[in-house]
């Protein structure tokens, strides 16, 4: 296996996360506009030839794991097709998605059976009424059905996301911690990130990781933490913590009071075919025109390598508060 970009601060760039579409099904409060946001056009979206292509060539000089995101990646057509695609590049030996759980008991079977290896889903409420306020239009019990068929296909260790925002799902994370005791389902809590027109942020919304810890120890008592030798912890931002007994983790995910950018460990793909060398910062390398354009494999992976390249060492958002231009749900969360 080829050895793992190292960008400009020693870190290894293994893990690249591809949003395959800007369309969501859902317009949750952190992340989206309640009137949505303005769509990209079918032209100006990568294929699946082109998705696959960029993703062999970045495997070939070091990518080993991929996460497929959006917007919603199950609202894309035929998604089951990439998965297909990449499963069958030797060099990837790990494929992801993060969902909104809408669609999964539709489509578990197939993306398990094409070789998807586990899904991250979001929930940030186990309330029915309170799923619809922050989601805007969404039905929790379809979540769960999701949840149920993604576990019976196999897309296991299941990992849920939430993200807490003051005021919506801050008194449900004690509950939501406890999601993780009698079955191996994991939760990752994580602080809400200033991106695109969500001001919730510099409001009063944002809750940090500690708070949210020390009301779970307040009332589940001390949480255990998790070795680095155990397979969820893996090599990602959140730091993992278990309730004694439990058969899942909790991991607290703090992009803004504790950066971790120190490990990070990615490149993003835009799903108009733009690398993104880091989620907080707006420079972009466009992948796209080159490849309408006939690049060659080896032009492509130049392209690659100087993303890495550029890969700022950190981000500045407790200095300058500055927040991106784009939509998590542009960017791929
Ligand atoms: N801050 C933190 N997380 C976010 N997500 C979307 N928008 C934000 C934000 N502003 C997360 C969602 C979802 C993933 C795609 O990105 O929880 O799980
Ligand atoms: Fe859709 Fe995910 Fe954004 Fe919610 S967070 S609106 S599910 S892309």
């Amino acid at each position: 296996m080829s050895a793992p970009f190292l960008d400009t601060f020693a870190r290894p760039i293994n893990y690249l996360r591809v949003s395959v579409t800007d369309r969501c099904n859902l317009r949750c409060v952190y992340c989206m506009p309640a009137a949505g946001i303005p769509l990209l056009g079918h032209a100006e979206i990568l294929s699946y030839e082109e998705i696959s292509r960029i993703v062999r060539v970045a495997g070939e000089r070091g990518i080993h794991k991929v996460r497929l995101t959006g917007g919603e990646p199950l609202t894309r057509l035929g998604l089951t097709d990439l998965v297909g695609l990449i499963a069958a590049l030797p060099e990837i030996d790990d494929i992801s998605m993060t969902t909104n759980g809408l669609l999964l008991s539709r489509y578990a079977a197939r993306l398990a059976a094409a070789g998807l290896s586990r899904v991250n889903v979001s929930l940030d409420t186990l309330r029915p009424e309170r799923f619809r306020a922050m989601t805007r239009l969404g039905e929790l019990e379809k979540v769960w059905e999701g949840v149920e068929a993604a576990e019976a296909a196999g897309l296991v260790p299941l990992k849920f996301n939430v993200v807490v925002l003051r005021g919506f799902n801050d008194d449900e994370v004690v509950d939501l911690a406890g999601l993780t005791l009698a079955q191996e389902r994991h939760i990752r809590f994580i602080e809400v990130m200033p991106l695109g027109h969500s001001d919730l942020w510099s409001k009063d919304g944002f809750v940090p990781m500690r708070e949210v810890q020390s009301s779970i120890e307040r009332d589940l008592g001390p949480l255990e933490q998790v070795g680095h030798d155990d397979p969820v912890v893996g090599n990602g931002p959140a730091r993992y913590w278990r309730l004694p007994g439990a058969r899942g983790t909790i991991g607290f995910i703090s992009p803004v009071s504790d950066h971790f950018c120190s490990g990070c460990n990615r490149l993003r793909l835009t799903a108009d075919g733009r690398l993104r060398p880091c989620l907080l910062s707006d420079q972009e390398i466009d992948l796209r025109g080159p490849l309408r354009a006939g690049v060659s494999d080896e032009a492509l992976a130049a392209l690659i390598a100087q993303a890495v390249v550029c890969k700022p060492e950190r981000h500045r958002l407790v200095e300058g508060l500055s927040a991106p231009g784009r939509e998590m749900s542009q960017i791929g969360g």
